[in-house]
């Protein structure tokens, strides 16, 4: 599919066509994030300290600091705390997920004295620690959220204006594509590679190529007992462990560039029980790909195919996605004293 001004328009305006087929009605209800009309779009960073044993204290200090700022200084609409036990690097990171709603927002953040200060600290030759910065403009054209309890507030959902009635766009395999606005006219090809900015001896400032999806994708056990509870960690969560490993480790197979396997943390850095899965795909198709038919997202599907109905709308344990498509012009990353390979230098 290339795109092309020229591909006729349906009759409902889209150049490309939805794939929810004709008459659709999901088996269960879920639900989207909405913004006012008149917003672009919104930022998110993904800032964190990646570290060795010996560190923890030093990075969850870091981490939890920008926090602070973010929210006091930095006037984020909201910025949570996350952990990951090993990245594709073999390490641990702490690491703050910020959205910033208001434009300029985020760079007045990045340009305060407040901010430069805690980051220059941490940027210093032979630290034992590496800090890093992935920033993404997001045009909310294309950009879609997916949540099974219209209530739960995670992510963007913090800093949402609204949310909609139970949707019809989900439940089928290129629903994620048919609720990024911008899809009825772009195909979101991928083109470019991963380009450095800037190099030293201990700095990597990169752009990654056009139109790298990202996707937070998370589950919240929290709250969940008994039964349900023992059900979702012995028949879900082995098979999602092992689809995120498959996409650390064996990524480049499906065109992942990083995948990282996180679970929120409290105020002193204990884990909770809501996990996500953080992923870069080169592309949307690469990531539609790897959910439609690749056997670890099958298996994670159909564990959860097993699962859910048991329960059906008495279930507690709740689910949710974000995903957005991203012009290269719109993101940028920062490594410093990290390990080869991390995060986006794996596409390197
Ligand atoms: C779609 C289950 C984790 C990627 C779906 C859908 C279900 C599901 C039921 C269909 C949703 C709908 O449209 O109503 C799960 C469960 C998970 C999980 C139970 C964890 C316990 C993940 C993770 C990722 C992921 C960690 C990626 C990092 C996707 C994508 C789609 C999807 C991209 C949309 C496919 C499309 O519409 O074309 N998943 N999933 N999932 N999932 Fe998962």
């Amino acid at each position: 599919m290339s795109q092309s001004s020229d591909t006729a328009k349906d009759k409902s305006g889209r150049r490309y066509p939805l794939r929810m087929p004709p008459g659709w009605t999901p088996p269960y209800p879920s639900f989207m994030s909405e913004f006012d009309a008149a917003r672009r779009s919104a930022s998110m960073v993904v800032m964190g300290c990646q570290f060795e044993d010996g560190d923890r204290a030093t990075a969850f200090e870091f981490v939890s600091r920008m926090v602070l700022l973010a929210e006091a200084e930095g006037k984020a609409d909201h910025a949570d705390l996350s952990s990951c036990e090993a990245d594709s690097a073999g390490r641990a990171q702490f690491v703050m997920t910020g959205y910033w709603l208001k434009p300029d927002a985020l760079e007045h953040f990045f340009e305060s004295a407040a901010f430069q200060t805690l980051w220059q600290r941490h940027s210093a030759e032979a630290l034992p620690h590496g800090i890093f910065r992935e920033v993404f403009n997001v045009p909310l054209e294309r950009f879609e959220t997916l949540h099974s309890d219209p209530t739960h507030l995670v992510g963007v959902a913090h800093a949402r204006e609204e949310v909609t009635d139970p949707i019809d766009r989900h439940a089928y395999w290129g629903s994620m594509r048919d609720r990024i606005p911008a899809s009825a006219d772009n195909p979101f090809d991928p083109s470019g590679t991963i380009e450095i900015l800037e190099q030293s001896a201990n700095r990597i400032l990169l752009r990654p190529g056009e139109n790298l999806a990202v996707i937070r994708s998370g589950q919240d056990l929290g709250g969940v007992h008994g039964q349900e509870r023992e059900e979702y960690y012995g028949e879900v969560e082995p098979v999602l462990n092992a689809g995120m490993a498959f996409l650390r480790d064996q990524g480049a197979e499906v065109n992942c560039l990083d995948c990282r396997y996180m679970v929120f943390v409290d105020g002193s850095g204990e884990k909770t029980d809501h996990t996500f899965g953080l992923a870069y795909f080169r592309s949307l198709s690469d990531l539609e790909n790897w959910s439609e038919h690749h056997p670890t997202h099958l298996a994670i599907f159909n564990a959860f195919l097993e699962f859910a109905p048991r329960y059906g709308p008495a279930m507690k344990s709740r689910y949710w996605h974000e995903v957005s498509v991203l012009p290269a012009q719109s993101q940028i990353a920062e490594y410093v004293n990290c390990a080869p390979g991390t995060g986006l230098l794996s596409g390197l």
